[in-house]
């Protein structure tokens, strides 16, 4: 096979380890896999997927193409490229595989075009650069394309403004709406990784720090609580009043980011949003403060901000640690460029969370296949029946029962005439 832009093949042995590794911690993927090769729902169809490739991703790919599917995979971020199996993808399962860890912008960009050439009926994306890209050039592909399946927050929010606008010309499932997703994926699975990230970049210790948490989604509250459990006092930070009161409650300190620029040891956005640590809060940060990012895109530090108000270029202090020296000689380190350090510095989520994420990937590219007639031209959520059965597969496999309503409470709950 040539068809295929990666770093060295000769790692695939090792890729394959690692991805074989991750899979005994995805038994729901391994039960939809198992059916998806009997009952081969994708036949025919050509999915392009433009995913972090990593050994969970690939557990994913291998269901998709033993259901049938012509696959191919890009890269959904040029820094979260899994080198080894990319290799293993292309050595081992023949899926043309387009991804190098640290590729440049233009690179990233071919390889979606790529993944466009392919002719998608379902594309799947972690951030909804296929879908933009397909209604920005390619809109000749609009013809033959089923629908789409959306990993992330990110990506919601800009599916979400384009129908808003009338601009979504494909039916869209929200994989990111489901319980099963963001209740494990997003608070569980951010949370560890992010921590992990920061941890394999700069070996600090986390007890005793001010930890800024910017943003209280999902992301954020799972990224508090773990920061909390290390020793860290945490500070969030946020723009919503709900959410505010939220962490408030949670029992974090609240204040604006421009106070909280001023006594934080580590800082990590994950907003979704632009400039949320902007230079005017870099001008207020402590020597030597840490800053990071973990949502989807590269905009959340004003990174180029920050390289204007630095003297000379940055210093790579440790692998992705670039320290900048402001006016003053006050130091900024940044991590991972200021991409989704999670995936940049560390190995993203565990497989036990994306077992759940990509689960409702899988069972969501065959809920397009089957309702293809009855979609429109709209963001769904994930059917609750698809969610309420990743929920219990997962609860069988890890071994755990749970208690089911006697007839007498299903009648108490459904009736409105008892009471006091
Ligand atoms: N997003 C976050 N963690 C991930 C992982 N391990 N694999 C794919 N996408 C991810």
């Amino acid at each position: 096979m040539n068809n295929y832009d990666i770093k060295d093949i000769n790692q695939a042995e090792g890729g394959r380890r690692r991805i074989d590794w991750a899979e005994r911690e995805m038994p729901v993927m391994r039960q939809i896999r198992e059916r998806f090769a009997k009952e081969k729902p994708l036949k025919g169809l050509r999915v392009s997927a433009c995913l972090h490739v990593t050994t969970e991703t690939a557990n994913l790919m291998v269901a998709l193409q033993e259901g049938g599917a012509d696959i191919l995979l890009t890269a959904s971020n040029p820094l979260s490229t899994q080198d080894d199996v990319a290799a293993a993808l292309v050595n081992q399962w023949e899926i043309p595989t387009f991804g190098i860890k640290g590729e440049d912008d233009v690179t990233y960009k071919k390889h979606i075009g790529i993944a466009l050439d392919h002719k998608p009926h379902i594309t799947m994306d972690d951030g909804a650069d296929l879908v933009a890209t397909i209604h920005k050039d390619r809109r000749e592909l609009l013809d033959e394309i089923v629908g789409g399946t959306e990993e992330t927050t990110t990506g919601i929010i800009r599916l979400r403004a384009m129908a808003a606008d009338k601009a979504l010309k494909m039916p869209v499932i929200s994989v990111n709406d489901a319980m099963t997703k963001h209740f494990f994926d997003n608070r569980y699975g951010t949370g560890q990784s992010t921590i992990d990230g920061i941890i394999r970049a700069t070996n600090i210790l986390l007890a005793g720090k001010v930890f800024v948490v910017i943003g209280y989604g999902w992301c954020g509250r799972g990224l508090a609580m773990r920061a909390r459990g290390l020793g860290s006092q945490v500070v969030v930070t946020e723009v919503d009043p709900l959410k505010a009161l939220e962490a408030l409650m949670d029992g974090y300190q609240v204040m604006p980011i421009a106070e909280a620029a001023k006594i934080g040891d580590i800082f990590c956005t994950l907003t979704g949003d632009i400039n949320v640590i902007d230079t005017h809060h870099f001008e207020v940060m402590k020597d030597g403060a840490i800053v990071a990012n973990s949502g989807h895109f590269n905009v959340e530090i004003n990174i180029p901000g920050l390289a204007e108000m630095s003297k000379g270029k940055p210093k790579l202090v440790r692998p992705y640690v670039e320290e900048y020296e402001i006016g003053d000689g006050r130091k900024i380190n940044v991590l991972g460029e200021g991409r989704l350090i999670n995936l940049a510095a560390a190995e993203g989520h565990p497989a036990s969370v994306m077992d759940m994420s990509f689960a409702n990937q899988a069972l969501a590219a065959e809920y397009l296949v089957m309702n293809a007639d009855n979609l429109d031209n709209n963001v769904y959520s994930v059917p609750a029946e698809i969610d309420a059965e990743i929920a219990r597969m997962k609860l069988e496999a890890m071994g755990i029962e749970i208690d089911v309503l006697t007839g007498e409470q299903v009648k108490y709950l459904n009736s409105w005439e008892e009471g006091t």
